[in-house]
């Protein structure tokens, strides 16, 4: 089977391609080939059994997804986004990639569909962010989509099209909400949970990190790994099993930032967690206040989704990836 991944060059897409080549598999299938695009130029990976192409594409750009779907993928990720914060600071933008960009890839596969018969399967990236405030102790899976940011909205919109798409056959869809990926490598990105990710990672490379929230904050986490796991169920998984729900809240591990911290301790001892400074910011801490907590995700743990086993397991997994264990 052929993937084509949109965002490839992103977090969570650099990883899904290096396991998508390791195990030479997608979608229950052998990996025949590959289509990495991203407005960074992904890297292109050795190793397929088949052609890849890697190439810089502004999704927003007329035509392009047309030219992202023209080696007719089987098996389509849409990573590509603008995260949390930045669509909060640039609406344009935000509506731009997160939805006008998404429509225009369903549009494409529309065309295709209707001219040659071509019906992929469409992995969608959502977010908890679909969901707003007030919010009960823990969220059931069929909760109301109540949005209270920018980009959760865009999220929200573009799991409406996708179930709308795959009603009509146009293709298979399935959208994941992701839960905030925990703990992310490399340096802080815009999103506004980035200290969530920030307290381990900066500790544990001996160095300060920032904590602008109390640490009675309690979020919902996966790691980059598992959410990976995530994606590779996705495009494994018998679609049909899921009804009229389409888009699903991927299960996860709940822990407060307190917990966080002592999970640091219990792997990198008092000296790391020294290491984090309270500098309590309101802006910061409004935004989180509207975020959820906890979920009931029944539904995805039916259909086979695995969250990682605790806080504990994340940290051991950065400190094993980046660390040498
Ligand atoms: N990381 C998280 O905690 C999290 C949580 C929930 C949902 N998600 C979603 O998962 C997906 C992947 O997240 P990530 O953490 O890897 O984010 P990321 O920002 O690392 O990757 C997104 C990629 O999309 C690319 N992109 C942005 N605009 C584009 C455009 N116009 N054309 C082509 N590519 C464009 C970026 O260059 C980037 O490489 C996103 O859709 C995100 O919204 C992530």
């Amino acid at each position: 089977m052929h993937a084509l991944i949109l965002g490839a060059a992103g977090m969570i897409g650099r990883r899904l391609v290096d396991v998508l080549v390791a195990e030479g598999r997608v979608g229950g299938q052998p990996l025949t080939g590959l289509t990495l695009l991203d407005v960074v130029t992904p890297t292109a990976p050795e190793g397929v059994p088949g052609p890849v192409r890697a190439e810089a594409a502004d999704l927003t750009a007329p035509g392009a997804a047309e030219a992202a779907i023209r080696d007719r993928p089987e098996v389509i990720f849409h990573l590509a986004a603008v995260v949390s914060g930045e669509a909060e600071a640039n609406f344009d933008l935000g509506y731009r990639v997160n939805l006008d960009a998404t429509r225009s890839l369903f549009e494409a596969i529309r065309a295709a569909h209707e001219a040659e018969g071509y019906t992929p399967k469409v992995v969608f990236t959502s977010s908890l962010a679909v969901f707003g405030p007030p919010f009960p102790a823990v969220i059931p899976d069929d909760h109301i989509l109540r949005p209270a940011t920018s980009y959760g909205t865009q999220k929200a919109m573009g799991e409406m099209l996708l179930a709308d798409y795959a009603r009509r056959g146009i293709f298979g869809g399935i959208g994941l909400r992701l839960p905030t990926i925990c703990v992310r490598p490399g340096k802080p990105n815009k999103a506004a949970s980035g200290f969530f990710s920030g307290i381990i990672r900066e500790p544990l490379a001996g160095q300060e990190a920032i904590l602008p929230v109390p640490d009675t904050v309690r979020h919902w986490f996966a790691s980059p790994a598992a959410a990976v796991g995530f994606l590779t169920h996705a495009a494994e998984l018998d679609l049909a099993r899921l009804g009229t729900r389409r888009s699903l809240t991927m299960p996860g591990v709940s822990a407060t930032v307190a917990e966080e911290i002592e999970a640091l301790r219990r792997a990198a001892g008092d000296k790391a967690v020294a290491l984090i400074r309270r500098q309590p910011d309101e802006a910061v801490q409004r935004i989180v206040e509207t975020w959820p907590e906890s979920f009931d995700t029944a539904a995805a743990t039916d259909l086979g989704f695995r969250a990682d086993a605790s806080f504990d397991a994340i940290v051991a997994q950065h400190i094993a990836a980046f660390h040498g264990g």
